[in-house]
């Protein structure tokens, strides 16, 4: 592997040994040189000098960090502290990480350097703190918001249906354009009136009533309403779910939950026009892991930004023409409530958010229903 040998130099290996950091050099046949223990580690491999093996041996050539990397090669694209979620043989934790374009004497580009750090599992519980303060913070302020703009709606709401009674007494000439000014505001308001319905969800969710149902059964009712979204944007859809333990659930709020998470996939697809062909496919997929339960909902959308996957729960981030910002602190508000958790993964490309529920909550929201 000559291209590689930019390291060969017996400094650079000293360098790149005594790094904190993995370093691995990807040639652009997918070949990896493997320049540290760190980097052996990275790829759950072990370590030997001047090791040379094609990714395919260290990674399942359908996981996300085997395309991430292969994506990277080919697009040699430089990274700068990407943050991944990063599973290698059933291990997981998170990655930051940088991508070097590796040049040849004559300028052509030979591979990718990759150097990570490897964040281990204490930035999910920091995220976790964190996604806790914020949604208490969220809820306060949207109920504050709330409060204020439902008084002042009503008013304004009730004298507009004053004036609606005025114009319709006046002669019918009369009517039209100030009917339609009429028409504007009251469908105004009604918009107003839906973000503020919204904020009060967040603020306050109505008392759970929880009854003992199954996920699939769930999903199966949800199957027409997805269908006939996707069918109008041309939208592949797929969906499986196991047998599957009975969780205790509001089925109403869930159902909302999962509808924002499908609304936000489609919406992401939807932008994504190829002629006739299927704009994208949207995956779900249900099944037991452990002692929870895992709804994966997968969009092959254009993807999260890494910068952008901090701020999508804050209240009121959007980046949608339209959009309010709501539906993703809804959903977490509504899953936390279940004592569950929603992750989210984008890897430059696609996004899957999975919502995870335990099964031994249901046990304790069975027995605080009957006591409460
Ligand atoms: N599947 C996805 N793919 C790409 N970006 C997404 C996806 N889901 C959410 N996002 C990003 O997160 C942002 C926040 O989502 P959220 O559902 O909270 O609000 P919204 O969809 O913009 O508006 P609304 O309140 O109408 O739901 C979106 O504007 C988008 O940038
Ligand atoms: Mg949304």
């Amino acid at each position: 592997m000559a291209e590689a040998g930019h390291l060969d130099d017996s400094i650079c290996w000293d360098w790149a040994r005594s790094l904190n950091w993995g370093v691995i050099f990807i040639h652009s046949d997918l070949t990896v040189r493997i320049e540290n223990q760190l980097g052996a580690s990275l790829l759950d491999t072990g370590f030997e000098e001047d090791m040379v093996v094609p990714l395919a041996d260290c990674l399942p050539s359908h996981s996300d960090e085997y395309r991430v990397l292969q994506d990277m090669v080919y697009a040699q694209r430089e990274f700068r502290d990407l943050f991944l979620l990063w599973q290698t043989n059933g291990r997981v934790r998170h990655v930051l990480l940088d991508s070097y374009r590796i040049r040849r004497e004559d300028g052509t580009v030979a591979g990718m350097r990759v150097i990570a750090k490897d964040l281990g599992n204490f930035i999910s519980l920091e995220k976790r703190l964190q996604q806790t303060n914020r949604l208490l913070t969220t809820s306060k302020v949207a109920a504050g918001i709330a409060h204020e703009i439902r008084n002042p709606l009503t008013t304004i709401k009730g004298f507009v249906q004053v004036l609606d009674q005025v114009i319709s007494n006046l002669p019918a000439q009369m009517q039209s354009s100030e009917r339609n000014y009429v028409d504007t505001i009251l469908s105004e308001v009604e918009r107003v009136e839906y973000i503020v319905t919204d904020l009060l969800m967040l603020a306050n969710p109505r008392r759970l009533e929880k009854t003992e149902c199954s996920i699939k059964d769930l999903l199966v009712e949800l199957e027409p309403v997805i269908s006939e979204r996707t069918l109008s944007q041309n939208i592949q859809f797929e969906y499986s779910a196991e047998d599957l333990p009975l969780l205790e659930l509001d089925k109403e709020m869930m159902k909302h939950a999962m509808l924002n998470l499908i609304d936000n996939a489609i919406e992401a697809m939807a932008d994504e026009t190829h002629g006739d062909a299927a704009a994208g496919i949207l995956k779900i997929h249900a099944q037991r892991v452990d002692d929870l339960i895992r709804i994966d909902i997968s969009d092959s959308g254009p993807g999260i930004p890494y910068y952008e996957t901090d701020k999508i729960f804050d209240a009121f981030f959007t980046t949608k023409d339209g959009g309010i910002g709501l539906g993703l602190p809804i959903c977490q508000r509504i899953v936390s409530d279940h004592d569950g958790e929603i992750r989210v993964s984008s890897k430059g490309y696609g996004t899957t958010f999975s919502v995870f529920l335990p099964l031994s909550a249901s046990k304790a929201a069975h027995l605080s229903s009957r006591s409460g």
